[in-house]
């Protein structure tokens, strides 16, 4: 990345890219956000794309394409079986991470599911350093339980630890002489975490963590979605990593794992998804899983136009420039509301940047759901969509009462080169009015909750008139908006 200097500036993030395609965004007048946030029950998975200014829900399966994978996508190679296609990607992959053997699947939780409905038995364990929603529910479906060994600090939201998502290796020890390692399914290390945050775990860590996995014959799994960040930390946070190449730095750590999957929804910037194998036999027992539940084993679900896009995405992963830019937008951001005071989770990871909800709107219990009604509110005062990472979140324990979420979050996705600074600061402006009006922030009750995932599909309504109050201050600062 090229050191550029500035003369009346510390440091501003620089988008290496250029805009050629553009989408017009939509942003509707302060009153009709307040309609249409109750239209969607309070509930930001229900509002429209069309009604949002910036749409900061997730990262995936939304980052901008380049030219050079547009352009690829008019060779793609159109076949049932044996797509030329699916050779090539099969082919730039092993490349990039020297294992052989490629399952195409859909998307990040097919490969899951393939994962671990082949692994996973009654009573087994899966080690990790920290659970994704749809990892856990893979295992915990077929009767298996995960085991989160992330070190404590990892959960400390405000630190300037720079490998947060790391491994306590003490407790995997204390683990695998707990349960047995028979009885051990896998070792799952997710590179970065992202339900605390993006954090990035460091090379050093993985390969202790993988060793002491072999030493016990256990299987080592890297989860690789969000690698792309977690590439960026550790060439610029870890020490003895510095002068290695991102080329080289993936290959080191592709080394360490019998089996890498990814979401191409975030790694490779576009939608689908693989498991890498290293091991033929293994491969072949996998096979019928992708025949029967995603599609035939060159295509797998996915389209073989995202496929050769992908291709090119996963070249453009190993340039320091590309995977440069969220995580610098994201620091920007975190250290921009941090000066301010608003509560962050520090330091900036990758994926997003995340507010400490439980801190922000204190005032609100848990059982009214404060990073719901946070997020409720940053649509109202601003059309900025991020996504709710707290107790609206959790399932009711079995008697009925709230299951209370560890940390309270709001999310506020990067999706990668796709917002310029200007918006970046746009973003950080009204989170930073909504923090100094936020006693006027109130808490949420469910008028309709679903049994399972209530927070995609429930609707909710204010404990109280405070949407309107809120709507009448920001107003009153801000004017109607109508132009
Ligand atoms: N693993 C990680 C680390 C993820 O972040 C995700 C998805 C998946 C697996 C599942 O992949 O969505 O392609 O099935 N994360 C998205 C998010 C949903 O918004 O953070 P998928």
């Amino acid at each position: 990345m090229p050191n550029i200097k500035f003369y009346d500036h510390a440091q501003i993030p620089m988008e290496m890219h250029k805009v050629k395609i553009v989408q017009k965004l939509n942003l509707l007048p302060a009153r009709q956000r307040l309609v249409k946030m109750e239209e969607a029950g309070y509930n930001t998975f229900m509002l429209h794309n069309g009604d949002i200014f910036m749409d900061m829900l997730t990262d995936s399966g939304v980052n901008a394409m380049s030219d050079n994978m547009q352009a690829a996508m008019l060779h793609a190679d159109d076949a049932y079986a044996g797509s030329e296609t699916f050779y090539r990607m099969r082919d730039k992959l092993e490349e990039i991470m020297g294992i052989k053997y490629l399952l195409p699947a859909h998307q990040g939780r097919a490969c899951e599911h393939i994962i671990a409905q082949h692994f996973v038995k009654p009573g087994s364990t899966v080690i990790m350093n920290y659970h994704f929603t749809t990892s856990k529910a893979h295992v915990t479906r077929l009767g298996g339980k995960v085991e989160e060994l992330v070190k404590d600090e990892g959960l400390v939201t405000k630190s300037t630890l720079p490998f947060k998502g790391n491994i306590d290796l003490e407790k995997v020890k204390a683990c695998i002489e707990k349960e047995g390692a028979e009885n051990i399914a896998y070792m799952r290390l997710e590179a970065g975490t992202n339900l605390i945050g993006g954090q990035p775990i460091s090379y050093e860590n993985m390969k202790e963590a993988t060793d002491l996995a072999k030493q016990y014959g256990i299987l080592t799994v890297l989860d690789a979605s969000l690698l792309q960040d977690n590439l960026y930390f550790i060439k610029i946070r870890e020490e003895s990593m510095k002068d290695k190449s991102i080329r080289e730095i993936t290959r080191m750590i592709a080394d360490l794992f019998d089996i890498v999957y990814f979401s191409a929804r975030k790694f490779g910037f576009g939608r689908g998804g693989g498991i890498l194998v290293r091991d033929e036999a293994m491969f072949h027992e996998l096979e019928d899983y992708v025949t029967m539940f995603e599609g035939f084993l060159t295509y797998g679900g996915m389209s073989v136009k995202e496929m050769e896009a992908l291709i090119i995405g996963f070249e453009e992963t190993m340039d320091m420039d590309v995977i440069s830019q969220a995580p610098q937008f994201i620091k920007y951001c975190v250290d921009e509301l941090d000066k301010y005071g608003v509560p962050m989770v520090t330091p900036g990871g990758g994926l997003g940047a995340h507010i400490n909800a439980r801190e922000f709107v204190d005032h609100i219990p848990s059982e009214q759901y404060p990073s719901g009604a946070l997020v409720a509110a940053l649509y109202m005062c601003g059309g900025i969509r991020g996504m709710e990472r707290g107790t609206l979140s959790e399932e009711r324990n079995p008697d009925g009462t709230e299951h209370i979420a560890s940390v309270e979050m709001v999310r506020l996705a990067f999706p990668r080169r796709v917002f310029t600074l200007s918006q970046t600061e746009y973003v950080i402006d009204r989170v930073k009015w909504l923090y100094d009006h936020r006693h006027l922030i109130g808490g949420l009750r469910f008028v309709h909750e679903p049994k399972t995932l209530r927070f995609f599909t429930g609707k909710l309504e204010p404990v109280s008139d405070w949407p309107q109050k809120l709507m009448e201050a920001y107003i009153a600062e801000f004017g109607e908006e109508i132009e």
